[in-house]
């Protein structure tokens, strides 16, 4: 029964996960999207310490977002309830690397993201829980099929949320590899993921938000997911990007 609940109240999470912050504007598996835009250069360094015209360049803050920038980079800063700051690239890749150096937020039920997403909803995950100062989850979908929710791995990480720590997804073709400040944790083959069905193989975007998964407006499984209810006492709960460099693909032999 115990861990029922819990495959039960996971499942229950990470679907309402995806209706919080993961949505698509336009679905290419069911009707007729314009073309998504590339990245332009193979390598895009936005050092978000630069202030915001880094950020203005390449990125863009979703409808109630507002962007501050400090000595520590992006400030995706929650104060209270109903905030959800959220913002994605302007571009996509088609395979490639992504490294964000950031220090995810503090605080029970608090979610630091950083989403991998293609418009039908292939995506490629990290996660924080803020109550939990030692690991960090990997995740990924495969066309948005959430038939099961068995994918999530924690890794540990030394005081994430205290700390600046290196991330880095890899995806070619063959696999998708998380780093942590260097090291590889985890490693998808291209096989693994399904037969290869679910494995992440259209073009994502990257999104990076701080939510609240542990506030009144989530269900029950979500709230028990994200570690509990939030409560604003220690508020404000910052997560914190100093920099985020992508790179697409390899660039020709
Ligand atoms: C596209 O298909 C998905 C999965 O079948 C469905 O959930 C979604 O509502 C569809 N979207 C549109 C715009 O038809
Ligand atoms: C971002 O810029 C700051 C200030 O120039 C620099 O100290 C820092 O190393 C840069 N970060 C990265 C990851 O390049
Ligand atoms: C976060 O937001 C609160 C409320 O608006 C503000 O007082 C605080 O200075 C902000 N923190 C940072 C680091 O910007
Ligand atoms: C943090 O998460 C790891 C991995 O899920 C878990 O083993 C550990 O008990 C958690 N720590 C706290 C304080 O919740
Ligand atoms: C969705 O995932 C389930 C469980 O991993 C798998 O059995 C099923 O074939 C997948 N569906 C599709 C359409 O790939
Ligand atoms: C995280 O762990 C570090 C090192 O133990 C500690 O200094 C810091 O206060 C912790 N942060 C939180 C929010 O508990
Ligand atoms: C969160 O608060 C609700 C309402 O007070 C309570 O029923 C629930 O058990 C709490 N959840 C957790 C995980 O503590």
């Amino acid at each position: 029964m115990r861990s029922f609940k819990s495959i039960l109240s996971i499942a229950l999470a990470s679907a309402s996960f995806a209706s919080a912050q993961t949505y698509t504007d336009c679905n290419p598996t069911n009707e007729t999207c314009s073309a998504d835009t590339g990245l332009e250069q193979w390598t895009l360094t936005s050092n978000f310490t630069n202030g915001k015209s880094a950020f203005s360049k390449s990125w863009t803050a979703a409808t109630g977002t507002t962007m501050t920038f400090g000595d520590k980079g992006a400030v995706f800063n929650i104060s209270a309830e109903g905030q959800a700051p959220t913002v994605s690239s302007d571009f996509y890749i088609f395979f490639g690397q992504v490294e964000v150096k950031m220090q995810a937020a503090p605080g029970t039920g608090i979610i630091s993201s950083v989403v991998l997403e293609s418009d039908d909803l292939d995506e490629i995950d990290w996660e924080w829980l803020g109550g939990n100062n030692t690991s960090v989850e990997s995740n990924y979908f495969g066309k948005g099929n959430t038939t099961t929710y068995n994918r999530a791995i924690y890794y540990a990480v030394d005081s994430p949320t205290t700390e600046m720590h290196t991330y880095l997804i890899d995806w070619t073709e063959e696999s998708v590899k998380w780093s942590i400040d260097g090291t590889v944790v985890r490693t998808l083959e291209y096989a693994d993921a399904n037969g290869g069905d679910n494995f992440p193989q259209t073009p994502l975007r990257i999104k990076l938000g701080n939510w609240c998964g542990g506030c009144s407006s989530e269900g029950e499984g979500t709230i028990e997911w994200a570690g509990g209810n939030t409560t604003f006492d220690d508020a404000p709960y910052i997560m914190y990007v100093e920099s985020v460099k992508v790179s697409r693909g390899r660039e020709s032999k």
